[in-house]
């Protein structure tokens, strides 16, 4: 049987205390009684790309790109948003909490590894990166009018906030209770 390679991806991985500050936007939703899969707070991070299936052999060029990708960065500060929907408000799949603070670096960092793994021969999706948490993707069409009122920003609490100093490629196996993700290498910033 051919080997199916390693299902990763690379994110900023977030600290326990944001966990539990998005962990408690995750209940807000559920007691709305949205028919969805809700993401283990434990897991919740800040995708920078997906890989999809890596062969073990070129997990190797995943580690590099990830090096280079953050030589020369330092740490800079980000913050939960108000909760948003893809594709939109109107019609959500994926719930997420936003993410604001310093922008530029994030963006700049995103930016570079994508070059440097399409560099190495990684195809990435070329969707407009839209920094976000998921906390939930919809299982059964919703009603916006059920959710939109959790969507302005006035709902929002005070944002939780910390500083970003590395990104770290996990490896995500899919479970019919979940995705378990299992880190595989961390690159820290300087
Ligand atoms: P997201 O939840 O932040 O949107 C691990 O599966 C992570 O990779 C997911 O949390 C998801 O990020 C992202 N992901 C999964 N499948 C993807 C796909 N087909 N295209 C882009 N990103 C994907």
């Amino acid at each position: 049987m051919p080997n199916k390679g390693i299902r990763c991806f690379i994110a900023i991985s977030l600290p326990e205390r944001m966990k539990q500050e998005l962990k408690k936007a995750q209940v807000g939703l559920k007691a709305e009684k949205i028919h969805a899969s809700w993401p283990a707070a434990s897991g919740f991070h800040l995708t920078l790309a997906f890989l999809g299936e890596v062969p073990a052999d070129d997990i190797p060029l995943v580690k590099q790109a990830m090096d280079e990708a953050v030589a020369g960065c330092s740490g800079f500060a980000l913050e939960t948003g108000r909760l948003g929907a893809f594709p939109g408000p109107k019609k959500p799949r994926v719930i997420w909490a936003g993410i604001h603070g310093d922008m530029e670096p994030l963006y700049a960092l995103h930016q570079r590894l994508h070059r440097l793994l399409k560099n190495a021969g990684f195809v990435l999706s070329g969707q407009r990166f839209s920094p976000h948490i998921t906390l939930a993707r919809v299982k059964r069409p919703i009603s916006s009018d059920r959710l939109v009122h959790m969507f302005y920003p006035e709902k929002q609490k005070r944002p939780a906030s910390f500083r970003a100093t590395s990104i770290t490629l996990y490896k995500s196996c899919l479970t019919r209770s979940g995705a378990i993700h299992t880190r595989i290498h961390a690159a820290p910033f300087n």
